[in-house]
C-alpha cells in the first residue's frame, strides 16, 4: 500500500473501499473511499484518519512515505467513525502527536468515543504552523455534524474539506481530470442530497465563511480530489444548498 504524492511533500494516504454498498441507510453502488492526508514539513501532519477496518491501510501507507512516530499532530475535522475510527489505532504508533479538534463539540465528540487523547482544540480563525506551512481552521458546523470543520493550508491553497464536497465513489485515481465527470457530479450530487439537504443554511454559511480563501485543490474526505473543477463544484454547492428550482415534468402512471 503506497502514499499517492498530490502536491510536492503532502500525500493521500486513505482508504478505498470498494465493497461498500450502504451508508447512513443510503445504497452506494460505487463504493466510496475515507481519504486522510499526510504533510511533511517541520511538523509532520496527519489530517484525518480512516475507518476503523482499514487502519492498517492507512498505517501502512503513512509508513510508506515516513516513520508514522514522527506524527506530530492528527487533525482531525469530523468526529464520525469513517475519518475518527482509527484515531486510536493510530495514537498507538504516534506517541508524540496531539490530536486537534474543533471546540467544543469536537473535543467533547473524541472525548466521548476515544477517552483521554492528547488533544488541542480549535475554534474559527485559529491557525498551526506547520515550520513551512500553516494551517487555518474554519469551523463548518452542522455541516454535516455539530464539530464539522474544515481545514485550509493557504501555501498550498489547498482546502482539506472532510465531508463537504464529497462523493461515495471508490476509485483507482484520485483526481477528479482523471476521472468520469459525469459520474463524479452525479456522485457528488446524490451525496449532497443524501448526507446534506437538510443544511442547506449552514452549507450556504460554509460558503460563505469559504469566501475568499484562495483554493486551487479541494482534499475531500470521500471520493475524488477537485483539482480542475474547483469552480464548478463551489458552483453546484451553492445552487443545491439554495435550492434552486429546475422545471420538470413528471409522469405519473400506474398498472
Ligand atoms: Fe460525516
Ligand atoms: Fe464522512
Amino acid at each position: 500500500m503506497k502514499a499517492v504524492e498530490i502536491r510536492k511533500d503532502i500525500y493521500w494516504v486513505g482508504a478505498i473501499d470498494w465493497s461498500m454498498r450502504s451508508f447512513h441507510g443510503y445504497e452506494t453502488s460505487r463504493g466510496s473511499s475515507y481519504n486522510a492526508y499526510l504533510i511533511l514539513d517541520e511538523k509532520i501532519t496527519l489530517i484525518d484518519t480512516v475507518k476503523e477496518p482499514f487502519k492498517e491501510e492507512l498505517l501502512e501507507r503513512v509508513a510508506s512515505v515516513i516513520d508514522p512516530a514522527k506524527i506530530d499532530y492528527i487533525i482531525s475535522n469530523h468526529v464520525e467513525p469513517d475519518h475518527s475510527g482509527s484515531l486510536p489505532f493510530m495514537m498507538a504508533h504516534c506517541p508524540n502527536a496531539k490530536v486537534i479538534t474543533s471546540v467544543p463539540n469536537g473535543l467533547k465528540g473524541l472525548k466521548a468515543r476515544y477517552g483521554d487523547l492528547p488533544y488541542e482544540g480549535v475554534k474559527a480563525g485559529d491557525t498551526l504552523s506547520l515550520g513551512k506551512r500553516t494551517l487555518q481552521f474554519v469551523p463548518t458546523p452542522m455541516l454535516h455534524w455539530p464539530d464539522s470543520m474544515v481545514t485550509y493550508c493557504p501555501e498550498e491553497k489547498i482546502l482539506f474539506s472532510n465531508d463537504a464536497f464529497g462523493q461515495h465513489l471508490a476509485s483507482g485515481s484520485r483526481f477528479d481530470d482523471e476521472n468520469d465527470l459525469s459520474v463524479l457530479y452525479y456522485e457528488a450530487k446524490k451525496y449532497y442530497a443524501n448526507i446534506l439537504t437538510l443544511y442547506g443554511r449552514q452549507a450556504q454559511a460554509a460558503l460563505k465563511a469559504l469566501q475568499g480563501l484562495d483554493i486551487e485543490m479541494i482534499a475531500t474526505g470521500h471520493g475524488i480530489i477537485w483539482r480542475s473543477h474547483i469552480k464548478e463544484i463551489h458552483d453546484l454547492y451553492e445552487k443545491w444548498s439554495t435550492g434552486v428550482l429546475e422545471k420538470r415534468a413528471v409522469v405519473v402512471f400506474d398498472t
